[in-house]
C-alpha cells in the first residue's frame, strides 16, 4: 500500500551536482541494499508492467543499472534477459547505435544473435530522464529484428519529455521526480 511506497521512495537517494554541476542525481541503489524494500521494488514493478506478460517475450535491460532490475522482473515472469551494453563489451558480431545524454553521450550494442525477428520485448532501466537512452535502446532492438512492446522504469524525471522521445504508449514507472 501506501505506506511501503513511501518507504522505498524514502531510501532513493538525490546527490546534487553528480555527475556534473546542475544535475540532481536520483540513486536507486539504497532501495537494492535493503531486503525489504528490494522486495517492495520488485512487487511494485511487476505490478506495473506496462503490458501483460503474455504479451512479451524476453525482458531487455539497459547497462549498468537496467542490469539491476531486469533479471529479477524477468525471473518473476518466467521470461529471459537480454542485455543492452555500453560500446566494446560485447564480443563479436554486434548492432550499434549513438546517442545523446542528459549529460553526455555514447554507443550501445546488442549481441547480433541475442533476439530473433519479431521477438517481443520488455525494454527496463532504473531511470527515464531524456529518453535518449531508451530510445536508443528501442532501435537497437528494432534493427536487430524485435519489437518493442513497452518499458518499465523506476523513476521518470519531470520536464525532460522522455516519454515523447520514446514514442511509446505502454510506459510505466513507479514515481516521478524534478
Ligand atoms: C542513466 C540511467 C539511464 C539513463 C537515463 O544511465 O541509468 O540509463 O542514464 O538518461 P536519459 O533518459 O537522458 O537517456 P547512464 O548512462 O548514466 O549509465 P550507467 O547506468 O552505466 O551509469
Ligand atoms: N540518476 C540516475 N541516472 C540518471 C539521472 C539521475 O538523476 N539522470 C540521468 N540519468
Amino acid at each position: 500500500g501506501e505506506a511501503n511506497a513511501q518507504y522505498v521512495v524514502s531510501l532513493i537517494r538525490s546527490i546534487p551536482d553528480f555527475p556534473k554541476h546542475g544535475i540532481l542525481f536520483r540513486d536507486f541503489m539504497p532501495v537494492l541494499s535493503d531486503p525489504r524494500a528490494n522486495h517492495l521494488l520488485n512487487e511494485a514493478l511487476i505490478k506495473a508492467l506496462p503490458v501483460q506478460p503474455d504479451e512479451f517475450d524476453t525482458i531487455a535491460g539497459l547497462e549498468a543499472r537496467g542490469f539491476l532490475i531486469g533479471p529479477p522482473m524477468a525471473e518473476l515472469t518466467g521470461k529471459g534477459f537480454v542485455a543492452v551494453r555500453k560500446a566494446g563489451k560485447l564480443p563479436p558480431d554486434t548492432y550499434a547505435e549513438d546517442y545523446s545524454l542528459e549529460y553526455g553521450s555514447a554507443s550501445i550494442e546488442i549481441e547480433r544473435n541475442a533476439i530473433h525477428k519479431g521477438e517481443r520485448i520488455l525494454l527496463v532501466d532504473d531511470l527515464i530522464a531524456t529518453g535518449g537512452s531508451a530510445l536508443a535502446a528501442r532501435r537497437l532492438i528494432e534493427q536487430a529484428g524485435g519489437i518493442v512492446v513497452g518499458c518499465s522504469f523506476v523513476m521518470e524525471l519531470n520536464g525532460l519529455h522522455g516519454r515523447e522521445a520514446l514514442g511509446l504508449d505502454a510506459i510505466s514507472s513507479l514515481m516521478t521526480m524534478p
